[in-house]
């Protein structure tokens, strides 16, 4: 008997997750046999869980919060994406073996490549605003990409000196309250703080003063257009939005598990899109 391969997503909570739909829609599009459900965990749950990803039938998992580092003390080993990262958000088998990766680079370096085919060319003063889980990985895709000249802005300046040390010590804190003051300076800024997400505060700031190659991103998806990206396009400013980072992560994720590389097609988009119109 052939053994479909299960994937799951593991956190708490998940079900606000997109990522079963989009696996989903690659496992139909491709024609694949294999499962992809959600797995909401109590962290007493998180151990035995993973131990019965070994299992043949399951090919591996997604982690999301508040699990992607506590994962790590139950894998075999994690790859350097996770370990730059310091978190894990896809598990997956090889050789008996349960490894570790972070997709998240690659999603929001590959998004941002098809955005703005120049960005690297054009880039030499980033500004990250946030220094949260989410800021570690872009700060890591900054590392990878070569870019040193890199401000992280936070509410909680510590936060930002404290990524900067562990990752990319060139890295320059400033607090929230002055990033204005350096935006004339900026080619990329990035917002990956929750300011701007539905039924979070605004994020206050005024983009006039960039100069007009500037490329804005925000990681927040939910609405697709915040604020801030609104802003960007009235001040003709390339705009990038969250949800192709999260379409194009799940592509490795996919690839692993099911040994199909899958497209991120326009189809897709529109149908994760809709639901987003729907709410969470
Ligand atoms: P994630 O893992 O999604 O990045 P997180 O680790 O809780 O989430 O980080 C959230 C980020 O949003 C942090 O940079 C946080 O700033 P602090 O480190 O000062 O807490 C930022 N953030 C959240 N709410 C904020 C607010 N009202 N004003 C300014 N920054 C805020």
């Amino acid at each position: 008997m052939t053994k479909i391969p299960h994937s799951y997503v593991i956190g708490n909570p998940v079900k606000h997750s997109r990522s079963p739909q989009i696996h989903q829609y690659w496992l139909k599009h491709y024609g694949l046999d294999g499962s992809y459900e959600l797995a909401e965990l109590a962290p007493d749950q998180l151990a035995g869980f993973i131990e019965k990803l070994r299992h043949n039938e399951n090919a591996g998992a997604n982690v999301t919060l508040p699990y992607k580092s506590d994962v790590i003390g139950f894998l075999d080993d994690i790859d350097e994406d996770a370990r730059s990262v310091g978190a894990v958000n896809t598990i997956y088998k090889r050789s008996e073996k349960l490894l570790g990766t972070n997709t998240d680079i690659y999603g929001f370096l590959t998004h941002l490549s098809l955005s703005a085919p120049d960005w690297l060319k054009n880039t030499k003063n980033v500004v990250i605003l946030g220094a949260g889980g989410a800021a570690r990985a872009i700060l890591s895709a900054m590392k990878t990409s070569g870019v040193d000249n890199v401000y992280i802005a936070n509410r909680t300046i510590s936060r930002a000196q404290n990524l900067a040390d562990e990752i990319l010590p060139t890295a320059r804190s400033v607090e929230m309250s002055k990033v204005q003051g350096i935006l004339p300076s900026m080619d990329l800024v990035i917002n990956t703080t929750s300011l701007g997400m539905a039924g979070q505060l605004p994020l206050e700031l005024d983009l006039s003063t960039l100069p007009g190659h500037a490329i804005v991103v925000d990681i927040v998806y939910t609405p697709l257009k915040t604020r801030l990206l609104l802003e960007a396009e009235n001040h003709g400013l390339i705009a990038v939005d969250g949800l192709g980072m999260l379409l194009h992560q799940a592509v490795r994720g996919f690839e692993l598990w099911f040994g199909t590389r899958p497209e991120v097609t326009r189809e897709l988009r529109q149908m994760v899109e809709k639901s987003l119109e729907v709410g969470p």
